[in-house]
């Protein structure tokens, strides 16, 4: 057994994913109401995206459960004990790769939300799995909260907020990533741009589309401190 699947956390992974489920359905019909235009606009432009999380703030948008545990296992194999994550909602991403950094012996995970009643759920989900000594909710815009206090160097970064900032969020980060670092980048085809990115020869990452909503890196190259 792990700590991913056995009480408490799997009894409060099996709730989360079912209110998620039952609240997506709801959020849908709300898309449904508008435009297409208004759509991708709300989730592409960098006006917008504030006005559709403030709109999703009562919503999961949470990764599938074939992607939480494949966060654990990319926690759990690489060994990672530094992990920072870009997106919180109510914590169920978090919560898989914090159990990966409690199987791990320990480590540090920073994750950022925006929204202050998602990082109060967030914080208390994370309570209740008997976690919170691992994972640090910041609260605010990952653009200012992820710029500053970082640990030395980063094994693991999770990417699931506006899709717009991937690359922002990623330049942030880029120059703590270690040689090796991997970089999960959730509905990374809704970015185009970090894509671009992540796969562009000799840029320092190699990447694969690891699933239909998944884009999978590795950093090839360190920069910053990790090169001196
Ligand atoms: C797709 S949801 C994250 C889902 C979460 N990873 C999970 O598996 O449950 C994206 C979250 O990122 C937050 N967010 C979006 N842009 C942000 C930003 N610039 N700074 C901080 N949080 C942001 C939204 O409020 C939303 O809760």
């Amino acid at each position: 057994m792990t700590t991913l699947t056995k009480p408490p956390l799997s009894t409060l992974l099996d709730q989360l994913f079912a209110d998620a489920d039952a609240t997506q359905s709801i959020l849908m019909q709300q898309m449904e109401q508008l435009s297409p235009e208004a759509r991708q606009a709300m989730v592409a432009s960098s006006a917008d995206y504030r006005q559709f999380y403030a709109r999703a703030k009562d919503f999961h948008l949470a990764v599938s459960r074939e992607t939480g545990v494949l966060l654990y296992l990319l926690a759990r194999s690489s060994r990672a004990r530094s992990i920072v994550e870009f997106g919180t909602s109510f914590g169920i991403s978090t919560l898989h790769l914090a159990a990966a950094l409690r199987d791990n012996g320990g480590g540090r995970l920073i994750s950022s939300e925006f929204e202050p009643s998602k990082v109060v759920k967030a914080r208390y989900n994370i309570e209740a799995a008997g976690l919170a000594d691992l994972a640090e909710i910041r609260e605010g815009d990952a653009l200012e909260t992820l710029a500053r206090d970082l640990p030395e160097s980063i094994d693991l970064v999770m990417l699931d907020g506006a899709k717009v900032l991937y690359p922002n969020i990623l330049a942030l980060l880029e120059p703590r990533l270690s040689a090796g670092a991997l970089i999960v980048a959730d509905n990374a085809d809704w970015s185009p741009e970090y894509l671009a990115r992540v796969r562009a020869p000799d840029g320092g990452y190699l990447s694969l589309p690891f699933s239909d909503d998944v884009e999978l890196s590795i950093r090839t190259a360190a920069t910053g401190r990790q090169a001196r």
